[in-house]
């Protein structure tokens, strides 16, 4: 079997010591790294690294990459690429020094600002939170009373800022190769001014983070089983089959296959009320769900 790493986010990993493992390193056969992302390259612009391994089958992969893509390639994204490249070959672990040095700075400032939790490497455990990406700023809002989301439109429409994203619990802001102290220093000025202006006592009503599932039956089971749609204040109890997502993140609330509970409507609610982009549904405002209809059954895996 083969190993193909989605390392969109892991141009920088290949640029210094104190970054998470990179796919390559780790022992990949092949990695798909988004040079656009935290590159510099031009947006779409991507590459297919391949390991050692895979040494003799790049004819091969050229064959199934010829049979889902374009066969005039932009030569403006070609030659974005091999800019960056040289670039990278050439100052890339000064750049991404500089960039962990940004963050660390602009970390340590959030942080004195209070109601924030810029939190970092201390938190990786080299198990679930595996490693952290010093590069990255996430940002914990629940202190200060507002969510991730409230605080990325205000970034945006306010403070003329465009970070990453927001969720209800927490903002991404990424800093790469384009950044410079003035950016820094606007992003924590930013963040202080919203504190003092938007900041509030931390929600009392807010509902948990994670949400136990109470899986009825297999999602391909709920999936194609008969289905209605139903407002969402009647789908308490039903087995749902289709899924509800904030994005981001994009994990489920609820998959196809389980239970709508009072947590789950609840959580619905709140997010929509945070102005979480939802997605999964057939109904984009997400006011009706598609649930199994009752004659449909219990399902197969009640309770796990
Ligand atoms: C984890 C992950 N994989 C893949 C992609 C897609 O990358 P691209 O936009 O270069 O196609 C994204 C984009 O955001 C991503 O976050």
């Amino acid at each position: 079997m083969r190993v193909l790493v989605d390392e969109a986010h892991g141009t920088h990993l290949y640029f210094s010591d104190q970054l998470p493992i990179s796919g390559m390193k780790a022992g990949a056969d092949m990695s798909a790294v988004s040079l656009h992302k935290t590159g510099g390259s031009l947006t779409q612009s991507s590459l297919l690294l391949l390991g050692p391994a895979m040494r003799g089958d790049r004819g091969y992969v050229q064959q199934i990459i010829n049979l889902t893509q374009t066969t005039s390639a932009s030569y403006l994204l070609l030659s974005s690429l091999d800019i960056t490249r040289r670039n990278l070959v050439l100052r890339g672990h000064a750049t991404y020094q500089r960039v962990i040095d940004y963050a660390d700075y602009a970390r340590r400032e959030i942080n004195q600002i209070g109601g924030y939790d810029a939190f970092g490497d201390e938190k990786s455990d080299g198990d679930a939170f595996f490693a952290f990406d010093l590069c990255k700023l996430p940002v914990h809002t629940r202190a200060m009373g507002l969510s991730g989301v409230e605080i990325y439109d205000l970034l945006r429409d306010e403070y003329d800022i465009q970070i990453e994203f927001g969720d209800l619990h927490n903002f991404l802001a990424i800093m790469s190769v384009g950044d410079r102290p003035v950016a820094i220093e606007r992003l924590i000025a930013a963040l202080a001014d919203i504190r003092r202006s938007f900041g509030c006592e931390p929600a009392t009503d807010l509902v948990n983070e994670y949400i136990r599932p109470v899986v009825a039956m297999t999602p391909a089971e709920a999936f194609y089983a008969p289905s209605e749609s139903l407002p969402l204040g009647e789908c308490m109890g039903r087995i749902a089959s289709e899924s509800v997502m904030c994005y981001p993140p994009g994990i489920p609330i609820l998959a196809p296959g389980e239970r709508v509970t009072p947590e789950v409507l609840e959580y619905i609610r709140y997010a929509k009320e945070k102005g979480s982009k939802m997605t999964g549904t057939e109904d984009p405002a997400v006011e009706k769900l598609f649930v199994l209809l009752e004659s449909s059954g219990n399902g197969s895996c009640d309770g796990i």
